[in-house]
């Protein structure tokens, strides 16, 4: 058996072709684009590529894209200040800081500086929160983009067994209440999970997002079962995921390649939680299902 190859870029494009619709609607209803600030200090080359990817994608959709570069050496107050101004600033719907900061920076003190109804990237403690309680908030893009893409694989996700591997407030837990709130029965492993292969071995779903090249082997995969591979770790050999994909491929009933699978969701999602932020604060309807 061979799996199917979950084609995240593809999905990803259609998913900002529906939003730029929707961004269009936006616009003749409330008199303005909505606007996206991004915020890179320093000049980390991988960061300043997905800064500059984030900033085109927004343009490309028909949003405003607000771009703010700091020093690496910007102080604390300097840029908690810059935050405040972005929280205060009406044109701008969505803030994000993009990480990871500088060693003499508090991700923590600036992510929750961000005004919760600004805070597209879902990091926000209250929007940690809302996500575990059921309120609505904005929930963390690349775990959001793995969930659309099991549904689109899927189906209806009640009652399957998944297994996330990582605890990253980023991905592994936000991943692990979006699947509970799928009627998942979720198993969250970590390093430190006793017998990993087992427990991967009984998952319908397995998300793996520990950052270690190619971990999980094809042996560990339930014939059939998903494969969402978070992982993207540059090796001499090149960019791989947490998945050993040949191994897993010949397993499982489908899976995402890296690149290009759960990757570019990434960035769409993060539009759609854009609009999402802009259509709340102005009041405007917009069709949240369709995205
Ligand atoms: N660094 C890598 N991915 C992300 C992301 O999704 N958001 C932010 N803010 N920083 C990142």
């Amino acid at each position: 058996m061979s799996a199917n190859i979950i084609d995240g870029k593809a999905f990803a494009l259609a998913l900002r072709e529906r939003i730029a619709v929707q961004v269009s609607d936006f616009v003749s209803a409330a008199g303005r684009k909505p606007g996206l600030a991004v915020v890179l200090v320093g000049e980390d080359p991988a960061s300043a590529v997905y800064v500059r990817s984030k900033g085109k994608a927004t343009v490309a959709a028909g949003m405003a894209s607000f771009e703010h570069r700091l020093p690496a050496d910007v102080s604390q107050d300097d840029l908690l200040a810059l935050v405040d101004t972005l929280n205060a600033d009406p044109a701008v719907d969505g803030i994000l800081v993009q990480l990871p900061l500088p060693g003499h920076l508090d991700e923590l003190a600036v992510t929750t500086r961000i005004d919760p109804d600004k805070d597209v990237d879902g990091f926000h403690p209250v929007n940690a929160g809302r996500l575990a309680t059921g309120l609505e908030g904005f929930v963390p893009c690349t775990p959001l983009g793995c969930v659309m893409l099991l549904k689109d694989q899927l189906g209806d996700l009640t009652g399957l067994d998944a297994v996330v591997i990582g605890r990253s407030n980023i991905v592994g837990k936000p991943m692990a209440q979006l699947l509970l709130k799928e009627s998942c029965t979720v198993t969250i492993a970590h390093s430190r999970t006793r017998d990993l292969s087992s427990v991967v071995k009984r998952a319908d779903i397995v998300v793996a997002a520990v950052g270690r090249p190619e971990m999980v082997k094809g042996e560990w995969i339930k014939p059939g079962a998903t494969v969402i591979d978070v992982g993207i770790n540059r090796t001499a050999t090149g960019l791989v995921g947490d998945v050993d994909f040949g191994g897993a491929a010949s397993v499982a009933g489908a899976i995402t390649p890296v690149p290009g699978g759960v990757g570019p969701m990434t960035i769409a999602v993060l539009l759609r939680n854009t609009l999402v932020s802009a259509a709340r604060r102005d009041g405007v309807a917009i069709d949240e299902a369709a995205l």
